[in-house]
């Protein structure tokens, strides 16, 4: 452990390598540990170090739960480095007073953008055409070779219109839909914004050439896509997931698509994370996996860094949070 020593506020920062930027935000009023081994810090090594400190720079890979908090007796405020905290129990953080904060709005456009190239990527059939290259695949020019599917005049289906899934319509309306809808758990006002028609689930799942998940993963979203629901998808639909793996049922979705139920799939997240690589989701042409790399910008992830830091600033220093979860 790497430790700077003081009377200031003690903060555990669970990652070596978080971005340089917020370490030093950090530091400018607190006393940092940081986990200094590879990968994810292990959760003894986490419940042992939440107990001495008062703020907690979390990243997804973090599970923050009541057992955890039952030892944090000192921790008033957890800044995770991340907008989704589907692994975080806001109920049992409130319930003891600790301040959540999350890093909203400064990954949106890196995101939108890796959803729109992943959509891209899918329906165009780009991965499988440059292996084709690299194996010796690529013949004479064929007609109906390596033919994929366009946008243009296409039905676009986005679950969850918040900020991603927003910012995903307008990059997608010069590409020229037919129709974009959504479905979300109420209808959104900005919905107008890229003329997107709010449908029930049912529609949504019936009428999408393409469906992008741009939802949180909750109660009720997750494993939502199964068996049940992939059936109610047209055949040749393409399935986008940039939000939470477990949304999708991974074991349905490899039936899915290997049974021609639906066309092809995109996914920037899995369940689980890292997706092994002898799992049978990898053998499929028609599923374009990446690792979870929505938000992977530089500048994007300085500034998820910084404000992740500015939430526990703020929590330390009884401000409010620049971006609370409640
Ligand atoms: C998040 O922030 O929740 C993303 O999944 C990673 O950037």
């Amino acid at each position: 452990m790497a430790s700077n020593a003081g009377k200031r506020p003690k903060v555990f920062v669970t990652r070596k390598d978080v971005p340089q930027n917020a370490i030093d935000l950090l530091k400018s009023s607190c006393e940092i540990i940081q986990y200094d081994g590879v990968g994810a810090v292990p959760r003894a090594v986490l419940k042992e170090r939440v107990a001495e400190v008062d703020g907690l720079f979390c990243l997804l890979t973090d599970k923050i739960d009541g057992d955890l908090l039952d030892v944090a007796k000192k921790l008033k405020v957890v800044g995770t480095m991340s907008v989704g905290y589907d692994h975080i129990d806001v109920k049992e953080c409130q319930k003891r007073g600790v301040l959540l904060g999350n890093t909203p709005d400064v990954l949106t456009e890196a995101t939108a953008e890796l959803t729109v190239a992943l959509l891209l990527c899918t329906a165009r059939r780009l991965t499988e055409a440059a292996d084709e290259v690299r194996n010796g695949g690529w013949g004479t020019w064929n007609p109906l070779w390596m033919c994929g599917k366009s946008l243009q005049g296409s039905t676009i289906g986005i679950l969850g219109l918040g900020r991603i899934g927003l910012s995903v319509a307008k990059k997608l309306l010069p590409f020229e839909p037919a129709k974009l809808i959504y479905y979300n758990r109420s209808e959104q006002d900005a919905a107008a914004t890229v003329n997107a028609e709010y449908v029930s689930m049912d529609k949504l799942l019936s009428e999408s050439d393409f469906l992008i998940i741009t939802c949180a993963l909750t109660t009720e979203t997750r494993q939502l896509f199964n068996k049940k629901t992939f059936a109610q998808m047209k055949n040749d639909a393409i399935l986008i997931n940039t939000s939470r793996g477990p949304i999708v049922s991974m074991d349905d979705l490899f039936e899915a698509l290997s049974t021609g139920q639906i066309g092809a799939a995109g996914l920037d997240v899995t369940d689980p994370e890292p997706l092994p690589t002898d799992h049978r989701l990898l053998t499929l042409k028609n599923c374009v996996v990446l690792p979870h790399i929505g938000s992977a910008t530089v500048a994007t992830r300085m500034r998820m860094a910084s404000l992740a830091a500015e939430n526990i600033l703020a929590g330390l220093s009884g401000q409010p949070l620049p971006a609370s979860i409640y």
